[in-house]
């Protein structure tokens, strides 16, 4: 499919999903983010793909925001409807995906780049990257689940600090914060995440579509983590991919997962 703002590329079972603005510094207009929908639903619908790795084109941005253009001179009625819309399309849906999305933030990642970042579900970022949520700095606040995502990962002190600053922190601090979970220097960064990558793919697909299943339930107000890790752990053994991981442990050989 042609896409405006993003390129998509699937090798070796990883689909590359890369923002392409790179003078906007890949800020999100709402067509980037209809696009980016896209892609991410794609992905989980195409059975060779077992893992998706997400990142800004240029060597400055990840993704520096929202477009503040696009918003600039909207109304209380649409800057909720842009909130509820990115949420939905975009946000919540790259969270629930069962397939493991991997950020590599390359650069600037701030306000709803840094929530694109937090709502995939690893991170790995450059040592240039620079991570903030500066939303208070233009009046508005996190719109794209920074309020509850940054104090998942890092903690409500340290999630109220950054919003209220609007201070952007640099790579090291925010591994060391638990924000990202590995810093590589620039070059070395796609390496880094199709490492990760390369480990995932060893494993069952099902399985871990069913993992992140129960481990986001526990972050989710309505549900109960405890009680959706049982239930996928029992609807684990009705699965295809149980069948050969068991039996290839015991028959003393690698497992060939179908992802069933
Ligand atoms: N929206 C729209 N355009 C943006 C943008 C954004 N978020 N961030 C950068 N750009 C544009 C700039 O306007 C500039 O375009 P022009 O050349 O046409 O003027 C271009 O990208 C390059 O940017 P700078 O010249 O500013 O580059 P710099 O190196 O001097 O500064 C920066 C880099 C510190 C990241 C700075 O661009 C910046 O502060 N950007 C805005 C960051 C921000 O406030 N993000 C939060 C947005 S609000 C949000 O995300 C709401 C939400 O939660 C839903």
């Amino acid at each position: 499919m042609a896409y405006n703002n993003i390129q998509t590329e699937s090798k070796d079972n990883i689909l590359y999903i890369t923002i392409n603005r790179p003078k906007q510094l890949n800020a999100l207009n709402r067509e980037t983010i209809g696009e980016l929908s896209q892609a991410f639903k794609d992905g989980e619908a195409n059975n060779d793909i077992q893992v998706i790795i997400l990142t800004g084109s240029g060597e400055k941005a990840f993704v520096a925001g929202a477009d503040i253009k696009e918003f600039a001179n909207y109304s209380v009625e649409e800057g909720k409807s842009l909130s509820a819309d990115g949420h939905k399309k975009l946000f919540d849906l790259v969270e629930s995906l069962r397939k493991p999305v991997i950020a590599a933030v390359n650069g600037f990642a701030l306000g709803g780049g840094l929530e694109l970042a937090m709502s995939c579900h690893i991170r790995v970022a450059s040592e240039n990257a620079k991570m903030g949520l500066p939303e208070v700095s233009l009046g508005v606040i996190p719109g794209y689940g920074g309020t509850q995502r940054l104090a998942q990962l890092v903690g409500k002190g340290k999630a109220i600090e950054m919003v209220a600053t609007a201070v952007m922190i640099n790579a090291e601090d925010a591994h060391h914060w638990g924000l990202v979970n590995h810093v590589t220097f620039q070059s070395e960064l796609l390496e880094k995440c199709e490492e990760i990558a390369k480990a995932i793919k060893k494993n069952s697909p099902k399985a871990i579509g069913n993992a992140i299943k129960a481990i986001n339930a526990g972050f989710d107000e309505g549900k109960n983590g405890f009680e959706e890790e049982i239930n996928q752990f029992g609807n684990s053994f009705g699965t295809a991919d149980f069948k050969e991981g068991t039996s290839a442990f015991l028959e003393k050989r690698k497992p060939n997962f179908k992802g069933e």
